[in-house]
């Protein structure tokens, strides 16, 4: 069965977007299948940027069908923009756009609550979406989803049973933001415009799977913001690696072929939270002018380091990776020395796997292997063989730490800017 699947082996941002968008060339159907409007994927084609949310980065490709996989949560105001937006691009995304009728709502309520909870101690610096009030709502079986919210009835019903939960747990919330009526009269807008995209997508997808269609389930966030694999508590609510795409689709384990991993070639984060391998200071400054690291979403600064050896080797076993996508190679142009962390310090013992707790993360002292760099643009590069030797002996020694074949090596934002890696003798193809 042709399901493949991308994610994010790093925090979030490695240049998903634009892997997902190239491969679904080859795609019939994109699928996200968690997170939601807290992810900015950004795709540069013929020259016009394009930031989504919500939307899968499949959505570009005319022919190609885009799925809101049941483990999204989704906000109606912004994906009804999000659409808006593409219209106004000339993409038509009528009759290829279809959400799960199982999908959780992020509500106005969701928002208020997580303004007032990331005020102060206890912050994790999260992009302010509603995103984890939603998820912990599904969790705490008082959410609301979107076949819910077709029927009005059902969509008064579930907002009840919920602010008697929410007025037992948090007093405070404004009145708009829970009151049944008053959250109706924002959110009803809706309801006609998305009912014709509301479908059992899990039924669709399988049935696809069956049929041949070319399935690409796109992560968002990454590994090391996934809720059970990640760096707890500074992680986002849904998982973001392997195991959420199976859960956030519904297809089945055995139906997916091939776990493909990006990276970037250096690391970032944003939001709070241990990082090892950060650069403070003008070091920290400079990679990030150098690869334009400000948040797609918040717009906010990303803290910016070295690659981690051991993080990635723990993505790499966490979603049982056959290949790696390295991204931002381009951006090292022009340092001396490159490094990679590839075992910490922490309380005078080496570690070589990457610790769960946050205290020795926070104490980790990254012992870093050094590369020297290359001062050529590598963004005008086409293939393999025109990389400076310096870049190609960086690109194999993470292969060689991670033991996983490189697919390939992206070297700017436009789609063309993207080099079959050494592993790779032929096109990258969804599925078999
Ligand atoms: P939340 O997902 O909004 O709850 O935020 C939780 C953490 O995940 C924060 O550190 C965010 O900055 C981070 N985060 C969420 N989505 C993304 C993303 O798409 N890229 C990078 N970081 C993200």
């Amino acid at each position: 069965m042709p399901v493949s699947m991308i994610l994010g082996t790093q925090w979030g941002d490695e240049g998903k977007g634009k892997i997902v968008d190239l491969l679904s060339d080859d795609a019939d159907v994109v699928v996200r299948f968690q997170g939601g409007p807290n992810a900015g994927h950004t795709l540069v084609v013929d020259g016009e940027t394009t930031v989504l949310h919500l939307v899968p980065s499949g959505i570009l490709h005319p022919k190609t069908d885009c799925v809101i996989g049941n483990g999204v949560v989704l906000n109606l105001d912004g994906l009804f923009q999000e659409l808006d937006e593409l219209k106004s691009k000339g993409v038509n995304t009528e009759g290829r756009l279809w959400i799960s009728d199982r999908a959780h709502l992020i509500l106005p309520g969701h928002r208020a609550l997580e303004a007032h909870e990331e005020q102060g101690a206890g912050a994790v610096g999260t992009t302010l979406r509603g995103i984890g009030p939603a998820y912990r709502d599904k969790m705490a079986r008082i959410g609301v989803t979107v076949g819910e919210f077709l029927n009005k009835e059902a969509f008064l019903t579930a907002l009840a049973r919920q602010r008697v939960w929410r007025e037992r747990l948090v007093p405070s919330l404004p009145e708009e933001s829970i009151d049944p009526d008053q959250v109706e009269a924002q959110m009803g807008v809706y309801r006609d415009r998305l009912k014709p995209m509301v479908r059992d997508t899990g039924l669709a997808l399988v049935q696809w799977a069956k049929q041949d269609r070319r399935i690409l389930l796109e992560g968002a966030q990454g590994t090391l913001l996934d809720v059970d694999h990640g760096t707890y508590p500074f992680v986002t609510s849904s998982n973001a690696s392997a195991g959420g795409a199976c859960t956030g689709s519904g297809i089945p384990p055995r139906m997916i072929d091939r776990v493909l991993g990006v990276t970037k070639a250096y690391t970032t984060r944003v939001g709070l939270g241990p990082f090892p391998t950060e650069l403070g200071g003008e070091e920290g400054e400079k990679l990030r002018a150098a690869g334009g690291e400000f948040g797609a979403t918040t717009g906010r600064p990303r803290r910016c380091g070295w690659l981690d050896g051991l993080a990635l080797r723990h993505a790499v076993r966490i979603n049982g990776l056959d290949g790696l996508i390295v991204t931002k190679l381009d951006v090292l142009s022009g340092y001396e020395t490159i490094k990679i962390a590839t075992a910490y310090q922490c309380d005078g013992e080496l570690l070589t796997e990457f610790p769960a707790g946050i205290g020795a993360l926070e104490g980790a002292e990254p012992v870093y292997e050094s590369f020297p760099g290359w001062s050529e643009s590598l963004d005008s590069m086409r293939h393999w063989d025109e990389l400076p030797q310096t870049a190609r002996n960086f690109v194999a020694r993470i292969k060689e730490i991670t033991d996983v074949p490189i697919h390939w090596v992206s070297v700017g934002q436009a789609r063309e800017a993207t080099i079959p890696g050494p592993s790779l003798e032929t096109k990258v193809r969804v599925g078999r």
